[in-house]
């Protein structure tokens, strides 16, 4: 592998939905273990609310990204049939990370215990118990959200979605600062939430604007279609936002370095399936430093023989088909320092079954960095290590992918929702 075939790796990379990268990273520890509710009284209040309210409430409120609220003994009771069902095959909190692997910051995945609870709960007649009883309450994993906002950039125009139901839109947008400076905190801030899908912010190069710039020429309208990445080989993420995330602080000490005369691009993935085409005009909100303590990028990972095609083939009909990758990025990507490791993603597309990354050291001990043995294209994300993890010189950091495939034609890496991928994402530094 050489530098062109890694540029050539960062320059393909989709993502369009990996979710919320970060998340979660804005704390170096992990998180308090919550107290155990009182069973002894398996009621809603001295049981259940504990819980509801601190695993599931964030998302399930009115107004909330899930599709109904559970913070109130009424529509706890309601639900409870699918609530017990839900938590007892840990499709909900989604939480894709299995246990065992590594500790994370902002671990909102319920305990034995807490789902034994609920089931007990449900089992025991979904009672209300004594409100004024009620017990206390398990400490909030939520992220702690964008604690500043220094810069606001916002598309130039509204832009109304012009296919159905998604758009793949990217627009591009002068970077204003006039020295070298470090983003350090992240967020969007969708013009119509009812369309917006995803935003994900890239950093395009000063060498590389050019280019970005004919392909927004060489489209009618504000920006350009870009289903895959902005369409320049070297751009990097900054952040990514998927509804209900409040955005995030990157790890304290760590940023990203832009310089002057770069542009930023949003992709924004817009779906009018429920809303129609209604106009847009998305922001992206930054905490900015003049200097970090270390300076750090989010690092894309995969088999860079898996895009020429015809290296990573899941066959028609086949279940289960593997492929692996691991290799030391250490000598072209931190001048054989050793790199310091935040946080791990992984993305594949809808035919993924599980998929893992680790790194594999010199003297072949493995150190898991994520595992996930249940696939769902719907909950991507980042995981924020609670410790950060060094790869050394000579240590290989190590991807495995596995899918089904039930449809009659063989699938291959590739952009398009029927192809697939196998891709990893660490937020990283060189350790000096
Ligand atoms: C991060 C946001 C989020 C959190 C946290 C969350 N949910 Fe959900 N939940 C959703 C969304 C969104 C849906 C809609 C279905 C989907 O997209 O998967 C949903 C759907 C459901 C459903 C419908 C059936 C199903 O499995 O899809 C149940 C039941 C449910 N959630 C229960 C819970 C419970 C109980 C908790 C806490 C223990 C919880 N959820 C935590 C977002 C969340």
């Amino acid at each position: 592998m050489n530098h062109r075939s890694i540029s050539l790796v960062l320059g393909s990379l989709v993502l369009g939905s990996l979710g919320t990268l970060l998340v979660g990273c804005s704390d170096g520890d992990g998180p308090a273990q919550p107290s155990s509710p009182d069973v002894t009284g398996t009621t809603y209040f001295q049981a259940a609310k504990p819980i509801l309210d601190g695993r599931c409430a964030s998302c399930h409120v009115d107004g909330g990204i899930a599709p109904f609220a559970l913070d109130t003994y009424a529509s706890a009771k309601q639900f409870r049939d699918s609530i017990k069902s839900a938590v007892e095959d840990r499709t909900m909190p989604p939480w894709l990370a299995t246990d065992g692997c590594a500790d994370y910051v902002a671990d909102r995945s319920l305990t034995d215990e807490q789902i034994a609870t609920i089931g007990a709960w449900v089992d025991e007649g979904a009672r209300e118990g004594d409100p004024a009883a009620e017990a206390a309450p398990l400490d909030a994993v939520t992220a702690t959200g964008l604690t500043r906002v220094d810069r606001v950039l916002e598309m130039p125009v509204d832009y109304v979605a012009q296919t159905e139901p998604d758009d793949y839109r990217c627009f591009v947008i002068d970077w204003p600062e006039t020295e070298s400076k470090y983003v350090t905190g992240f967020r969007a801030n969708p013009g119509t939430p009812e369309v917006v899908h995803h935003v994900i912010a890239f950093l395009i190069a000063p060498s590389q604007v050019a280019d970005i710039e004919s392909l927004d020429a060489a489209e009618e309208g504000p920006g350009y279609t870009c289903y895959g990445g902005p369409g320049t080989n070297q751009a990097r993420w900054i952040g990514s936002w998927a509804p209900g995330n409040p955005g995030y602080d990157f790890v304290p000490g760590t940023g990203i370095e832009i310089v002057p005369g770069a542009k930023v691009v949003l992709q924004i993935h817009y779906n009018t399936l429920t809303a129609g085409a209604l106009p847009d005009r998305t922001s992206v909100a930054m905490k900015i430093d003049d200097s970090v303590e270390r300076k750090a990028w989010i690092q894309p990972w995969t088999n860079p023989q898996w895009l020429d095609g015809g290296e990573m083939v899941i066959p028609a009909g086949s279940e289960g088909t593997t492929h692996e990758f691991g290799f030391d990025p250490t000598p072209f990507l931190s001048n054989d320092k050793p790199l310091r490791l935040y946080s791990a993603a992984l993305h594949m597309h809808v035919l993924g079954k599980t998929a893992r990354t680790e790194i594999v050291r010199a003297d072949g001990e493995r150190e898991c960095l994520l595992d996930i043995d249940r696939w769902d294209f719907h909950w991507q994300g980042a995981y924020g290590f609670a410790e950060s993890k060094l790869l050394n010189p000579g240590d290989e950091l190590h991807l495995e992918c596995s899918w089904d495939n039930p449809t009659n034609k063989d699938v291959d890496w590739g952009e398009g929702t029927t192809d697939e991928m196998c891709l990893g994402a660490y937020y990283v530094s060189v350790e000096e």
